[in-house]
C-alpha cells in the first residue's frame, strides 16, 4: 500500500527543482484531484493506493521538465468555463480575464459585431459570445492548428463563432461594420525572455509570444490601421498590452485618429489594457 501523505511528499520535493515549495504542493494537489479523484482531506486523512497510475507517474515527469500542467490536462480555466488546449494554443491568462470582463461590462447593447484578432484558444469570442446580449462574434488567427482548437471549444462550450485563418500583418481585413475589435496580440519582447518562468519559455507557442525588440508596437500598429476599415464610425477597440508600453500605445492611437483613448490596469494595478473609440 503507498500512503498519500508520503507520495504529496515525494512529489511536491520532486517539483521544487523548478517550482516554489507553495507551488509545487499546490500542482500535487491539482494533479491528486484529476488522477485520483483524491482531495487535501483524503491527503489529510492519509488515505492509501494500491498502485500509482502510469498517466500520474508520467505526469510528474512531465512537469518536473518544465511542461504548464494546463497542457498536461488539456484544459484550462477561463471565466468560469473549461477550455480545451493544446502547445499550440497561450494558455489563456487571468489578465485576459479581466479584458474580457471590461468589454462585458461597458457594451450592454444587443446584437454587437465583434472581431478577436489572433484568438489562440478562442477564449475571448467564445466568452464574449455566451457573455454578451446576442452578439455576432468572428475570430481569426494565422496559426491553422489553434483556429482547430478555437473551434473544438466553440463546439464544447456550445458557441458560434466564425472563425478564419488569417495573416493580419499581411492580409487584408475583409470585415465590415464592427462595433468591436479586441486583440491580445504577441506583444513580450525577446529581451524580456530572460524574465520568463522556464515552463513558458520552453512550451508555450512563440509565435504567440513573442515580437521583435526593434518594433515591438508592430501587432498594435498594424491592427490600429486594419481596424479603420473593419470598425464602424463609434467602433471600439481593445486591447491587452505589454505594461512597459502603455504611453507608446496611447501616442499610437492617437496619431492614428482614434479618440477617448484610455489606459486600464489590471487588479495587480499594473498598466494592462488599452480602450479606444473610432
Ligand atoms: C498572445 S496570443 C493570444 C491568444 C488568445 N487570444 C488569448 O488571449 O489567450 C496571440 C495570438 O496571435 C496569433 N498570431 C500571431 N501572429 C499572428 C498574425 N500575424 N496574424 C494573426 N494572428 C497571429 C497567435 O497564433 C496567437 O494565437
Amino acid at each position: 500500500m503507498i500512503s498519500l501523505q508520503v507520495l504529496f511528499q515525494e512529489y511536491s520535493k520532486k517539483l521544487q527543482s523548478i517550482y516554489s515549495k507553495q507551488e509545487a504542493e499546490s500542482l500535487v494537489f491539482w494533479l491528486f484531484e484529476e488522477f485520483l479523484g483524491k482531495k487535501r482531506m483524503d491527503i489529510l486523512k492519509n488515505d492509501t493506493l494500491e498502485k500509482i497510475p502510469s498517466d500520474l507517474s508520467l505526469a510528474i515527469e512531465k512537469l518536473v521538465e518544465g511542461m504548464p500542467i494546463q497542457y498536461i490536462f488539456g484544459k484550462a480555466p477561463f471565466y468560469g468555463r473549461e477550455f480545451e488546449v493544446s502547445p499550440a494554443v497561450l494558455i489563456p491568462r487571468n489578465e485576459t480575464e479581466e479584458l474580457v470582463h471590461l468589454i462585458i461590462k461597458e457594451n450592454p447593447i444587443e446584437g454587437l459585431r465583434i472581431l478577436d484578432i489572433g484568438t489562440g484558444s478562442g477564449c475571448i469570442p467564445i466568452t464574449l459570445d455566451l457573455e454578451m446580449n446576442a452578439p455576432v462574434l468572428f475570430g481569426i488567427d494565422i496559426s491553422e492548428e489553434a483556429l482547430e482548437i478555437a473551434q473544438r471549444n466553440a463546439l464544447l462550450l456550445q458557441s458560434k463563432i466564425e472563425f478564419s485563418q488569417l495573416d493580419i500583418l499581411k492580409d487584408d481585413l475583409s470585415f465590415k461594420d464592427m462595433d468591436i475589435i479586441v486583440s491580445n496580440p504577441p506583444y513580450v519582447r525577446h529581451s524580456e525572455k530572460e524574465l520568463m518562468h522556464t515552463n513558458v519559455l520552453a512550451h508555450e507557442p512563440h509565435l504567440a509570444l513573442f515580437v521583435y525588440d526593434d518594433d515591438p508596437l508592430l501587432f498594435y500598429r498594424i491592427i490600429s490601421q486594419k481596424a479603420k476599415i473593419s470598425l464602424k464610425p463609434g467602433g471600439k477597440l481593445y486591447f491587452e498590452i505589454n505594461e512597459a508600453l502603455g504611453i507608446e500605445i496611447i501616442n499610437l492611437l492617437n496619431d492614428e485618429g482614434y479618440k477617448e483613448v484610455k489606459l486600464l490596469t489590471d487588479l495587480n494595478n499594473r498598466d494592462r489594457f488599452i480602450a479606444a473609440v473610432f
